[in-house]
């Protein structure tokens, strides 16, 4: 071993919600590394903008959130796993209230402490925001905290790219140093994914860039299952805009009253569910992209200017004011809106502690498969999630270090075979030709054949990504892009195996649920 490699008690991968929400609880215990591919905020989490779901309200019950997500999981939510999210809502809302977070409050006469947003699937208020920049309010103060805490170590702009396993059992990482160009050992007695999801895997996607399944590839790597990989989610509405880079506008909006509206002002969604514009998400992305493919055009509208200017901006001033940016003005005008992939339901199979298939590895957060979101995510249940998970991680690796096994020593990362690139064009234009061809063969609307032309491209590229892999030295965008072809690939097979339309998977050569076999999980194991 090198002085260089770098030890801790835990190593996390990743500084959403999920990462610093276990780092935080472990510090106290262990010392903790964080690292992050760009600086800590970069992540999903920051850009959330409706809310963390918790039964508040005094006419909501458990019970009702448990059934809202289990009928919007389309008969794929594991019930015990549902139970012990929501029935652990209102502790893990508390702990981020005490550590700071700044949620919207009522006026103390309202007899209700906090506002609550209503989004799709819930048949009550119960998403508790900052407005509409909530991710914003949870990342700073987890980011803040985290920089305080002196057992916690941050690694900014630092790309985790393998995990190194001895014996089955996880004892650290391969990390990127992109500032000084080096690959760097990470030693730990137990490591945990949370590098949140694969948005980037589709042309259009609400995700930032770090969203490149990172996670879900080296878990894949490592030995782990992955399940429900088919299940991507589009949210409804992202802002039509070149330069707008699909700039959510988030579904509180619609638990306000916006219409979603077809070019010649009427609206359409009663048409496809009794829920019009509060149908869960699946159904109503489905019904847009429908109405644009009906109407051959690139957008439909979405109006919430009839509730005024003062309750649109005290609401949504951060919406209101990128939309200004883009000369929309919400409080006069419908603005133009289309589907673009959101969120991945699928990931690395974890049970409820966290625990992967391997021994010291854990993932938690939009990363993992945990049984929460079935065939589709309800909105507002994934930084639930998030901080739930990283509640149930943190105790079972608190009552595991103690027993960890020492550190072996690790070989450092071998260059000596590689050279540098001498063609970066190979990098950006597979980068570019995977995000297209999943936009257009694995997106809303599937068929098989549609499905066969992804899968023999994406088997052409891959053989061409693994050979640059083993022949240039790595940087940034090449640990991606390998990671990206790997999970379209997990994606495109399991929406293969799925002969049946069911949530987010739907397919035209089987349109309904399978009635013959009751629903199952897409489980792949790697050989
Ligand atoms: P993230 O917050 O995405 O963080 C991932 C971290 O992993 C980052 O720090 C990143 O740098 C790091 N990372 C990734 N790969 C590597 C690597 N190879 N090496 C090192 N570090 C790595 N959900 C809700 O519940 N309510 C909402 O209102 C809501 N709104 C949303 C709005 C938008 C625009 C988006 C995109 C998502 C929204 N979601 C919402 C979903 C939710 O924000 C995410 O599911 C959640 O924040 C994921 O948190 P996470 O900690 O798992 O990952
Ligand atoms: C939104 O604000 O519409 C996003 C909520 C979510 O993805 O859960």
């Amino acid at each position: 071993m090198t002085i260089d490699q770098h030890q801790s008690d835990v190593l996390i991968i990743g500084s959403g919600a999920s990462g610093l929400s276990l780092a935080l609880q472990l510090a106290g215990h262990a010392h903790v590394a964080v690292i992050s591919k760009a600086d800590v905020k970069e992540g999903a989490t920051f850009y959330a903008q409706g809310g963390v779901s918790a039964v508040l309200d005094a006419e909501d019950s458990v019970e009702s959130h448990i059934n809202d997500t289990i009928d919007t999981g389309c008969g794929l939510c594991k019930s015990d796993v549902v139970e012990f999210v929501v029935e652990n809502g209102r502790k893990s809302i508390g702990w981020l209230i005490d550590l700071g977070v700044n949620f919207t409050r009522l006026p103390e006469s309202d007899g209700q402490e906090f506002h609550l947003h209503q989004e799709g699937g819930h048949s009550h208020r119960r998403v508790l925001h900052a407005a509409d920049s909530t991710g914003k309010a949870i990342e700073s103060t987890l980011e803040n905290r985290t920089r305080a805490h002196s057992n916690i170590e941050l690694f900014e702009f630092h790309t985790s790219l393998d995990l190194i396993s001895r014996d089955g059992r996880c004892v650290g990482a391969y990390v990127y140093d992109q500032v000084n160009d080096r690959v760097r050992v990470f030693r730990s007695r137990c490591t945990v994914l949370a590098t949140g999801g694969a948005g980037k895997v589709y042309l259009y996607t609400s995700n930032p860039d770090i969203c490149t399944g990172d996670g879900i590839a080296m878990a894949w790597r490592a030995g782990c299952r992955v399940a429900n990989m088919e299940f991507v989610q589009f949210h409804p509405t992202c802002l039509y805009h070149q330069e707008a880079k699909s700039f959510l506008i988030s579904e509180a909006l619609r638990g306000e009253g916006a219409q979603l509206l077809l070019p010649d002002g009427s609206r359409f969604m009663e048409k496809f569910d009794a829920r019009g514009e509060l149908a869960p998400r699946d159904v109503v992305a489905r019904a847009i992209d429908h109405e644009m493919k009906r109407l051959g055009s690139d957008y439909v509208y979405l109006d919430i200017s009839h509730r005024g200017e003062d309750f649109v901006i005290d609401h949504f001033p951060a919406i209101y004011a990128r939309c200004i940016q883009y000369g929309f003005d919400l409080t006069r005008e419908a603005i133009p809106v289309v589907p673009a992939a959101h969120y991945t339901c699928g990931g690395v199979v974890i049970d409820k502690n966290g625990r992967t298939d391997v021994e010291a590895l854990y993932a938690i957060g939009e990363v993992s498969y945990s049984g929460l979101h079935g065939a589709n995510r309800m909105a507002s249940n994934s930084l639930l999630e998030c901080v739930v998970f990283a509640h149930a991680a943190y105790k079972d690796i608190r009552r595991n270090l103690d027993h960890a096994a020492p550190l072996p020593s690790l070989p450092e990362w071998d260059e000596s075979q590689v050279a540098d690139s001498d063609e970066e064009v190979v990098v950006s234009h597979n980068w570019d030709e995977i995000r297209r061809f999943m936009w257009d063969y694995v997106g809303i609307v599937r068929t098989d054949k549609r499905l066969q032309r992804a899968k023999h491209r994406i088997r052409l590229l891959q053989d061409e990504i693994y050979e640059y892999y083993g022949n240039f030295r790595i940087n940034n965008d090449l640990i991606e892009l390998r990671n990206l072809s790997l999970v379209a690939d997990l994606i495109i097979e399991s929406a293969l195996r799925r002969k049946e339309s069911r949530g987010l998977h739907y397919t035209l050569d089987y349109p309904a649920p399978d009635p013959g076999v009751p629903a199952r999980d897409t489980v792949l194991q790697p050989e």
